[in-house]
Parts: structure tokens; C-alpha cells; sequence
């Protein structure tokens, strides 16, 4: 199944990069400290991990193997792989919610910079809590301000996007990932070495394992299938560049592990300082924009963390961001047989409109409310709520019926010149378990279990 003169990852070390690069993001540093916080620390913790390794692991070698085996775009890979069927709406769903998704995610990557340049003016100095609440709301309600981050960040996308698989995607995460670790790792210092931080170190690693009830699990499960990027488009179009020695189950783990690895290291940076300056860790999705200023504000050489807090966030959100965007990029560019650099200007100026729309929704639309969500909010609900576990199930279940064991394992151990000891175990996983798991997560962040939770009682 060549595809001679198709772009590939100059390296293994690019392929881990630029793989790492697409599940490292918000999701790490913004959204699992405060699910973790919420949730009750340690106990979210540890059911995040194990749902990471059993679960989001061997769905994540799952999607390697259709990106690797077919070489094409997300939604191709399902019509090389089963010809004249259906089962390409897998692949349509990855491509649309990929694009969704850039339409809130390129907003809140503005946030982060904006806030960037805020710590470098000196702007988040010497102000009240109150003081950073309203800021907060002010920022995000102001269209123009908000409108002028997310271009820098769409073009800066582009840029990297429009300069091809080698020379820009692969060629900024070898930049941009070491770096995001070092910025990690200093935060991380200065953060356990603060007066009082072992009060956030005990919140983390102490779980209290009553905290856990059912809906602990299901919302660690969703979180770690969005922080692995799985269930759309993401993982199958990276795949597809990796070269016929890359070993998938290896990069498989290194991404897991060194993701999950992220999210802890994100927590034991912020829950130290948290609790360090006595702010509550529950604070929620405003922890890092209202909560972590008021941390800052108080630290030596406050600015500075900051700006180096928020670069780090920026990196991490745009490493994803071209991710997403190469997604809908090649779908485009292999379906519709458009040159790849038309096919990139399509899909910004897309971005651009459906940021915009998003970014008014928090100020002057606020009004305007699709099944009563802001269309910021639903843009995030359907996508991280439907699309992707409905695009999980769908993948586990293609490739558990569809595809002859012999062929998965051929492309999995590279035709046979590596082994996979684990191999029976892990097919089936794929065609019994993982369906019915991420089922289940889908039945709960909709909220539809309750309605069958009733109906049975
Ligand atoms: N994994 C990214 C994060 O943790 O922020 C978010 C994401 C990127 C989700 C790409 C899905 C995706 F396809």
C-alpha cells in the first residue's frame, strides 16, 4: 500500500515530536489541574492514569495503525481500508470535529497570549483578586482584543502549516517540545520550592480513594482520551507520515506515558503555588486566567513566571493547534485535489470565520444561544462531548470488526521484525472492551445516562 512521493517524518524523534506535540495542550496545563482539583486531587489522579495506560494506550496504537497502513488523510484512510462502504463518516466526523474544535481552541490560545504580553507590559501588577475577575471577564468580552490574538495565532499556525510536514511541522515540535519541558520543569521548581507548598504536593499525591464515584471515572476517562487526541482525525493523519521502521507501539507509550507525564508535572506546578498563597484548588476553568495571577502577583520576580507560565501554555496550545489544523489541511488537499498551500489558506480564513463567531459569543452575542449554549460553549460540548468519543467507539469498532487480525499485526510488529507480546490481549480489548467504555463516557457527558438511570428505576 506505497503512496510514492507522499511527504514522511524525516525522523523517529520528529514522529515523537510532532505526535507529542498534538496530545501536550491546553488540555495538560489548563484543563487537567482543574478537573483534578474539582474532582478531589490524588483520586482523580490515579483513575486518570490507569484509564490513560488500559484505555487511551491501545486505542491510540488503533488509530496509528489505519494513518500507517493506508497513508492518507483521515477520512481516505477509511475508503483504502474498507473500499465502497460508509465506513469513511469515521473519518468525516474526525476531519469536522477537528475544525470545531479549532474554532474555540484558537480563542482561548489567544487568551494565552494576550495574557503573554499583558505579564511583559507589567499590566498584572499590583491589582486585587478582584481586580484580575474583572479583567478576566473584561478581556473576554472584548471582541477586537480577542480577535487581534487569535490572527497572531491562526498565522503563526499557517506559517508552519504552509512550510509542509518536514520544514514546518516536524521542524518546529523538535523546537517547541524541548523547550516546553524546560519552561515546565523551572516552574516546577520554583513552584515545590514556595513556603507551604507541601499542602499542594499531599492534595495531589495523597488520593482520599472514597473521592472516587462513578462520575470520577467517566470524567477522568474523557479527559484522557482529550489529552491523547483520540477519536478523530489527529492521530491517523500523523501516522500517516511515519516511516515503515517507526515502531507504533513504542511511540504509542512514549506519547502516553510523557503526555500523562505533562499533566502531573502541570498539576504539581500549580497546586503547590495554589495552596502555597491559600486560593482554593476548585476554583475551575478560571484557575490559570483569575486564580494563577493572584500566585504570580505575590512571587518575586512575579512578571516573569508569568510570562514564562503563559509561554509555556502558548506553545502548548499551538503545537495541537497545527495539528488540527493539518487534518482538515490534508483531507482537503488528498479528497478535493487542491495543492496543499490552497488547501492551508482555506482552512485559516475557515478558522478565522468560526473564531470570530465564537469569540463575539462571549460579548455582544451572548444572546444568541444554540440548545442554550453560547456557540463558544457548544462548539466545545459537541466536540469533546460527542464527536470525539463517538469517533473513539467507531474507530475501535471498525478496526475490531473490519480488519483481519493478521493484517493488524503484520502493520503493528513492522512485518514481523518487531514483537508485540501483548498482541491477543490487545485485539480483544479493541473489539470487546474499549467500544463499550468509551460508550459509556459518551452516555454520561451527554448526560443521557441519567435519563436511562431513571427509566430503569
Ligand atoms: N490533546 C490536546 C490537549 O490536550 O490540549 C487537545 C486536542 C488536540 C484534542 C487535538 C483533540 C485533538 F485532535
Amino acid at each position: 500500500m506505497e503512496n510514492i512521493g507522499r511527504a514522511t517524518f524525516g525522523s523517529k524523534f520528529g514522529a515523537l515530536m510532532a505526535t507529542l506535540g498534538t496530545a501536550v495542550g491546553l488540555g495538560n496545563i489548563w484543563r487537567f489541574p482543574y478537573m483534578c482539583g474539582a474532582n478531589g486531587g490524588g483520586a482523580f489522579l490515579f483513575v486518570f492514569l490507569l484509564c490513560a495506560l488500559l484505555l487511551g494506550l491501545p486505542v491510540m496504537i488503533t488509530e496509528f495503525f489505519i494513518g500507517r497502513h493506508s497513508k492518507k488523510n483521515a477520512t481516505g484512510a477509511f475508503d483504502v481500508l474498507a473500499p465502497g462502504t460508509h465506513w469513511n463518516v469515521i473519518g468525516f466526523n474526525g476531519v469536522l470535529a477537528a475544525f470545531l474544535i479549532l474554532g474555540f481552541y484558537t480563542v482561548v490560545s489567544g487568551w494565552t497570549m494576550g495574557y503573554m504580553f499583558q505579564s511583559l507590559s507589567g499590566s498584572l501588577n499590583g491589582k486585587t483578586a478582584d481586580d484580575f475577575t474583572s479583567d478576566f471577564s473584561l478581556f473576554i468580552s472584548s471582541a477586537p482584543r480577542l480577535m487581534f490574538w487569535t490572527v497572531i495565532v491562526v498565522i503563526m499556525t499557517h506559517y508552519i502549516i504552509y512550510s509542509g510536514v518536514k520544514k514546518g511541522i516536524e521542524r518546529s515540535a523538535k523546537f517547541m517540545m524541548p523547550l516546553l519541558f524546560i519552561v515546565l520543569f523551572a516552574l516546577t521548581i520554583r513552584s515545590i520550592t514556595l513556603p507551604g507548598a507541601k499542602a499542594g504536593l499531599q492534595f495531589l499525591f495523597n488520593p482520599d480513594f472514597s473521592k472516587i464515584t462513578s462520575a470520577t471515572i467517566l470524567s477522568a476517562m474523557g479527559q484522557s482520551f482529550f489529552s491523547l487526541s483520540i477519536g478523530m482525525g489527529c492521530l491517523i493523519t500523523y501516522s500517516s507520515y511515519f516511516g515503515k521502521t517507526t515502531n507504533i507501539q513504542t511511540t504509542a507509550f512514549q506519547v502516553t506515558l510523557l503526555d500523562t507525564f505533562v499533566a502531573v508535572l502541570a498539576s504539581v506546578m500549580i497546586f503547590p503555588a495554589v495552596f502555597s498563597f491559600g486560593i482554593q484548588p476548585t476554583a475551575g476553568a478560571e484557575l490559570v486566567f483569575i486564580t494563577l495571577p493572584n500566585v504570580f502577583e505575590q512571587l518575586p520576580l512575579g512578571n516573569l513566571w508569568a510570562f514564562v507560565f503563559y509561554l509555556l501554555l502558548a506553545v502548548a496550545a499551538i503545537t495541537s493547534i497545527i495539528s488540527l489544523h493539518e487534518v482538515v489541511t490534508l483531507y482537503i488537499h488528498e479528497e478535493h485535489h487542491v495543492t496543499r498551500k490552497k488547501a492551508a489558506i482555506y482552512v485559516s480564513a475557515g478558522i478565522l470565520v468560526l473564531a470570530s463567531i465564537s469569540s463575539l459569543s462571549l460579548g455582544i452575542w451572548k444572546e444568541y444561544t444554540l440548545f442554550g449554549l453560547t456557540f463558544f460553549d457548544f462548539l466545545d460540548y459537541i466536540t469533546a462531548k460527542i464527536m470525539l468519543p463517538f469517533g473513539g467507539m467507531m474507530i475501535c469498532i471498525f478496526v475490531g470488526r473490519r480488519i483481519e487480525k493478521k493484517i493488524l499485526k503484520e502493520e503493528l510488529t513492522n512485518k514481523g521484525t518487531t514483537s508485540f507480546y501483548f498482541f491477543n490481549i490487545y485485539a480483544f480489548f479493541i473489539k470487546h472492551i474499549a467500544p463499550v467504555a468509551i460508550g459509556l463516557i459518551f452516555l454520561y457527558e451527554t448526560g443521557l445516562i441519567h435519563w436511562i438511570m431513571n427509566l430503569l428505576n
